[in-house]
Order: C-alpha cells, then sequence, then structure tokens
C-alpha cells in the first residue's frame, strides 16, 4: 500500500455561472510511497498548488474536489475536521514558497515551532520551546537557543524558510509536501534549503512531494516525476526514464528550458500555459506544440503506460520524431 494515493482527483471552484463551475484540475492519479520523492512539476498556473491543497485539506471555501485521497489508507474525505486537523501538520504537513506570509508576523519563531508541538503533542510550552530550540539546530540555524527568539522579520529569506522547514518536521510526519520551497529565494541560498531538505528527508525517511516548476530541480531529489499542464497529468515516469527519453513535447519543452550552462542557450516554450476556462479542445498542449498534427486538436489522448511504469497522454509516444 502506497503512503499517499491520489485517484482521480478533479478540482472546482464554485462560480454562479451558466458554464457551471470552474475545473482546475482533471482527473489526476499519482501514488507516493514512504521515503520516496516525488517531484511534480510543470509551468505555473498548471494546478499544482491547489493538488497539494486538497490532499493538505486546504482548499479555500469555494473550492471542491472530487475523486479519492488515501493516506496510510484512510480516506481523507471520511475524516471529521477534527481527524483532519489531526493529520494536518502532525503526520502529513506543508512547507509553502513564501515563508513571510506563513510565518506570523508578531510570534517568535521559537513561539510558533512549539505551538505546532504543544497542539499535536501535547507538550508544556518549557518542553515545546526547547525542543524548538532542537528543531532549529536541526535546520542548521546556528545560535538555535538565542534565534528561537527571534521575530520572522528579523531573519533572511532562507533563515525563514529553515524556520518553515523546522515546524514542517517537528511532529516527525511521514509525508511533507513542498510547494516551491526554494523559487523565492536566490540561487546559492536555494541549493542550501534544498540540499537540507533533502538531508532531513533521508535521516528521518519521509516521503516528500516536491512542486516545482523547474524541472532541473527534481532531476537529482526526485525518485520519480509527474508532469502537470493544464491541470493534467501528461507524463509521468522513473526520474532516469524520464530524462533518459522523455515522450512528451512538453516535457521535452521543459527540459530545453532548463539552464545548461553560461554558453548554452536555453530555449522556452513558446506561448502561454491556457487558462482553465478556456482551454484549447483535444490536446490541451496542441496550441504551444512543435509536432502538432490534426488529429491532436480532435479528441484529448488519454494517459498511457507506454513502457512499464512510464505514463505518456501523447498520440506520438516519443515516435514520429518526438
Ligand atoms: N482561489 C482561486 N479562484 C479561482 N481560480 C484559482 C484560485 N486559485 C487558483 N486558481 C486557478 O487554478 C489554476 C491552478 O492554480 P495553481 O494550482 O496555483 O497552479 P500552480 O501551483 O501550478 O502554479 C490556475 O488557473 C489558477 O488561476
Ligand atoms: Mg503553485
Amino acid at each position: 500500500m502506497a503512503l499517499l494515493s491520489v485517484e482521480n482527483v478533479s478540482v472546482f471552484f464554485k462560480r454562479h455561472l451558466a458554464g457551471g463551475d470552474l475545473q482546475v484540475v482533471n482527473s489526476i492519479s499519482f501514488d507516493v510511497e514512504a521515503a520516496e520523492i516525488l517531484g511534480v512539476v510543470g509551468e505555473s498556473g498548471c494546478g499544482k498548488s491547489v493538488t497539494a491543497a486538497a490532499v493538505m485539506g486546504i482548499l479555500p471555501q469555494n473550492a471542491y474536489y472530487k475523486g479519492d485521497i488515501l493516506f496510510e489508507g484512510q480516506r481523507l474525505s471520511t475524516l471529521s475536521a477534527e481527524g483532519l486537523r489531526a493529520l494536518r501538520g502532525n503526520r502529513i504537513s506543508m512547507i509553502f514558497q513564501e515563508p513571510m506570509t506563513s510565518l506570523n508576523p508578531v510570534l517568535t519563531v521559537g513561539y510558533q515551532i512549539a505551538e505546532v508541538l504543544m497542539v499535536h503533542k501535547g507538550m508544556s510550552k518549557a518542553e515545546a520551546m526547547a525542543r524548538a530550540a532542537e528543531l532549529l539546530a536541526d535546520v542548521k540555524i546556528p545560535s538555535p537557543t538565542l534565534r528561537i527568539k527571534d521575530y520572522p522579520h528579523q531573519m533572511s529569506g532562507g533563515m525563514r524558510q529553515r524556520v518553515m522547514i523546522a515546524m514542517a518536521i517537528a511532529c516527525n510526519p511521514a509525508l511533507v509536501l513542498a510547494d516551491e520551497p526554494t523559487t523565492a529565494l536566490d540561487v546559492t541560498i536555494a541549493a542550501q534549503v534544498l540540499s537540507l531538505l533533502r538531508g532531513i528527508q533521508e535521516k528521518f525517511n519521509m516521503s516528500m512531494v516536491l512542486i516545482t516548476h523547474d524541472l532541473g530541480l527534481v532531476a537529482e531529489n526526485a525518485q520519480r516525476i509527474a508532469i502537470m499542464y493544464a491541470g493534467r497529468l501528461m507524463e509521468s515516469a522513473e526520474t532516469a526514464s524520464l530524462f533518459k527519453r522523455p515522450r512528451h513535447p512538453y516535457t521535452v519543452g521543459l527540459l530545453n528550458s532548463i539552464p545548461k550552462g553560461r554558453h548554452i542557450p536555453l530555449v522556452p516554450i513558446p506561448g502561454f500555459v491556457p487558462k482553465p476556462d478556456n482551454l484549447p479542445p483535444g490536446c490541451k498542449f496542441s496550441d504551444r506544440c512543435s509536432h502538432v498534427v490534426k488529429r491532436c486538436k480532435e479528441a484529448e489522448p488519454p494517459l498511457i503506460e507506454i513502457e512499464k511504469g512510464h505514463f505518456n497522454r501523447c498520440i506520438l509516444n516519443g515516435g514520429d520524431g518526438v
């Protein structure tokens, strides 16, 4: 049994329009095994964060999902609000892109970490503060017993993201959802924070969903990769298989847009991710695809297992010159 199973999950925003609710995620499925890192990759607006929010049970009030999300064999939709709260921050936790908006500016970082432990582990304030200092040491913040007294604004962006990681791992979760955890940081700091996160994931045998728009970031960090576009899964495979032979033209496009060095020009994918209320007919990538043929615009291709564990949603299927 997988630790997390996302089965045919679709996400909608409620709308009072003739067209009905707005669908932003369309029947996606993936599993995350124990101690595994799954990379979820796609450009901005493809539905990555909304999918993570559904798993975490934090979709906005005006949104809902269909399909099944199973965590440790439990169907999350059958849990009470209290049951979900007991999981969140405890067995499943999340790291967001922008720590400044997720940290409370008027509380010390130590207290914010301690609060997680008081809520979920029933620790006293003194116990929890002592543990918070240990956690700051775990995320390699120097002078942790002093820094627990800092307010978020007294820390750099990189330090704040380390605090977010400390909060996320405070209860020893089985699964961490990391949504663009290093995107807001500059390159050097981003690399340090990512390597820290990787070290912690290995040390504590956590599973992680690493969400990013940068395919390069997951190349060395994920065992498997799921490529999302326009709310769909376009390709998914073991990392080695995906990089050895990417099949979907969108995946190839993402690969070509990874910076490879100063003298190698990157080739961005032309055009933009379509808005969920304005998707092209047929394959949702067809209007940006350099391999497009008439058939692509007629019907949306299904996701097909073309090789063991390697799935692709393209009629060309890696043949015909792709
Ligand atoms: N609160 C919202 N109301 C309406 N649409 C939303 C809302 N939040 C996100 N969306 C839409 O859902 C789609 C997926 O967004 P998101 O999951 O944030 O993408 P990603 O994380 O891949 O950049 C986008 O088209 C976005 O505009
Ligand atoms: Mg996002």
